[in-house]
């Protein structure tokens, strides 16, 4: 096994239902992270593969990053982590980069978490990827980002003919 470091080489895939397992053992020893069980892992898989990202290292799964979208259209990012002995290396900025380079290709415009008010180290990498504060939810922080896409462009545009269709 490779020295794990700053300059360690790590893979990133989409998820498979094989791997759900592998992600409910990694999820359980992630707190504060809710883990949720293997079933729901699959599920995640078989609706929402591409929004659902592995970090691997020598083929071991070192962390996750999980998003869906809603019914609305916009996308939440339902869990997120790093295994702790991989903590503070970029993995986790990896995963939520690679997704958000993935949604913005979708032109998928609106992205929301809800985090502990207490998790910092999370709060941190979402803040520092541009999502900012819009609500508290109990002891949880809405937060929330607005990605560049050509739907939202296309939206400016056309926004004078709906004021006048209305
Ligand atoms: C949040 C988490 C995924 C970050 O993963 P990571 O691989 O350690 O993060 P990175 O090394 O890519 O760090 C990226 C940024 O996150 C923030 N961050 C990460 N660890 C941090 C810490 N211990 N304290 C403060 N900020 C931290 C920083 O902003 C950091 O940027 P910087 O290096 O320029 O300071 C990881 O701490 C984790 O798995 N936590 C437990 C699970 C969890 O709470 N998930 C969120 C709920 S869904």
């Amino acid at each position: 096994m490779s020295r794990i470091g700053k300059t360690t080489e790590y893979q990133l895939r989409e998820a498979r239902e094989s791997d759900a397992e592998a992600v409910e053992r990694l999820a359980k020893i992630c707190q504060p992270l809710r883990a949720s069980v293997k079933g729901t892992y699959e599920y995640m898989v078989l609706g929402f593969k591409r929004y659902f990202l592995l970090a691997l290292h020598d083929d071991k799964v070192i962390g996750f990053i999980v998003g869906f979208p809603s019914l609305e259209g916009d996308v939440w990012i339902y869990q997120i982590a790093v295994h702790p002995v991989y903590r503070e290396k970029g993995v986790g900025e990896k995963l939520l980069g690679e997704e958000l380079k993935r949604l913005r290709s979708d032109n998928r415009s609106v992205v929301r978490v809800r985090i502990l008010e207490s998790n910092r180290p999370s709060m941190s990498l979402f803040k520092k990827f541009g999502f900012k504060k819009k609500k508290k939810v109990g002891g949880w922080v809405e937060m929330e980002k607005r990605l560049n896409t050509r739907r939202a462009v296309k939206t400016q545009i056309t926004s004078p003919h709906m004021e006048v269709s209305r």
